[in-house]
């Protein structure tokens, strides 16, 4: 038997041993959503989040939403008054926000001529990812009417520790070498831009609190060198993220408290140049991730070798995290339950697959559950980030997941 990771807090069932998603059974969603597979995304667990958030940060610090890890409309639309913007990644998910009214920042490399284009028409502050992004970007400005909000994402020579995905301290597409950022903003400046500052991004789903408090001071140290280099105070300056969430056994939440407290203390002591700066940290994963359910039902159960498969009517196709195919090294188990056996014991060891051919689509494997029949349905936590939105759906032309926000 292989372990599975935490069930996020807050999670019940009813006096049935039903699994309840913000007081409705998962059978209820999945009728009221017309079948499965279906995501629900419970909005109790990210306005937690969000005020866990502003109590735990400095007050000067802005939150920014990354969209990539979830961009269901409902919930864009849900979350933006709470929230001071949206961070997009292409001019797609530029058009799922724009309408939003709030202050959008769009980071990621690869940015055709047209991406900026829009980007610019539609004020939008541009994080250069290269010097020549930046010259694009200044002559496509200059056959429109307004200057183009240009900010330097910057390369920096240190990664955030410990983090799942680390970006920083290498050779890189993302940013701009630390030491050729200043020479940049002089160039933009020069040009006529509204440089709007800096993005230093250095890696996602961190689970220490050290490594992110270190991370920040030494990003706040960095951007005050690079200001002074350039000789130019930024308007603002985007700490990046990385605050991770729970996946895996063993795996403890993060103490954003603690975070929040050293970052109050660095930034009362920073550098001058920063003096009138503003901050933000942009997160995706620790404001919606343990906020997601992805439900899936059993249509089959066999033995092999002496081994039980649940085969569900889901899989990788909408959560290619959950088998072990997005950025893992080793397989790892995601929170799994049977939804409508949540109060249960466990009675058997089970591995629960999707319905693709590939070996690839493993949903749990080798773990402990109640006994499920077809019929059932399997609930897979943690699916509120980078399910749907970084899974290949297209793939074997299987039915397309179903979203619903609760
Ligand atoms: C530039 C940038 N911003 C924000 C994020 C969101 O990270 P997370 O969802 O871990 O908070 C990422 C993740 O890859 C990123 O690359």
């Amino acid at each position: 038997m292989k372990p599975m990771g935490p069930i996020p807090p807050g999670f019940t069932s009813d006096a049935e041993g039903r699994l309840l998603i913000g007081e409705r059974t998962a059978d209820q969603l999945v009728a009221e959503a017309g079948g499965t597979p279906l995501f629900v995304y419970d909005t109790r667990p990210i306005a937690r989040q969000i005020d866990r958030f502003r109590a735990a940060m400095p007050e000067e610090i802005a939150l920014h939403y990354a969209i990539k890890a979830n961009s269901y409309a409902p919930l864009l639309s849900w979350i933006a008054d709470k929230i001071d913007g949206f961070d997009v990644a292409s001019a797609g998910e530029l058009g799922r926000v724009a309408h939003l009214g709030l202050p959008i920042s769009f980071a990621g490399p690869g940015k055709t001529d047209q991406q900026l284009e829009t980007a610019i028409r539609a004020g939008v502050t541009i994080n250069l990812e290269s010097e020549g992004e930046a010259e694009r970007a200044l002559a496509i400005a200059a056959t429109g009417s307004r200057p183009p909000r240009l900010a330097v994402r910057v390369n920096p020579p240190f990664a955030l520790k410990g983090a799942g995905m680390k970006m920083g301290g290498l050779a890189s597409q993302f940013g701009v070498d630390h030491d050729r950022a200043p020479a940049l903003i002089r160039r933009l400046i020069e040009a006529g831009a509204d440089w709007r500052g800096l993005h230093i991004f250095t890696g996602s789903q961190a689970l220490q609190a050290d490594a992110l408090i270190e991370a920040q001071a030494a990003t706040i140290a960095l951007a005050a060198d690079i200001a002074a280099q350039a000789g130019v105070s930024p308007p603002e300056v985007n700490l990046g993220g990385g605050f991770g969430i729970p996946y895996f056994p063993g795996d403890q939440s993060l103490d954003i408290e603690a975070i929040g407290s050293s970052l109050g203390r660095t930034l009362e002591n920073r550098p001058k140049v920063l003096g009138d700066t503003r901050f933000a940290i942009e997160l995706g994963r620790w404001i919606v991730g343990e906020a997601g359910v992805y439900l899936t039902r059993i249509v089959d159960r066999k033995q092999s070798r002496g081994e039980t498969f649940l085969v569900t009517d889901g899989g990788l196709q909408h959560m290619l995290a959950a088998s072990g195919n997005f950025g893992q090294l080793l397989r790892r188990n995601y929170p799994v339950a049977i939804a409508n056996r949540f109060g249960a014991d466990a009675q058997e060891t089970a591995t629960i697959t999707g319905c693709l051919c590939t070996p690839l689509d493993l949903l749990a494997h080798d773990v402990a559950l109640p006994r499920a029949e077809p019929g059932d349905l399997v609930a897979i936590f943690c699916a509120g980030a980078y399910g749907l939105s970084a899974s290949p759906q297209e793939f074997l032309s299987q039915p397309r997941a179903r979203e619903m926000l609760v």
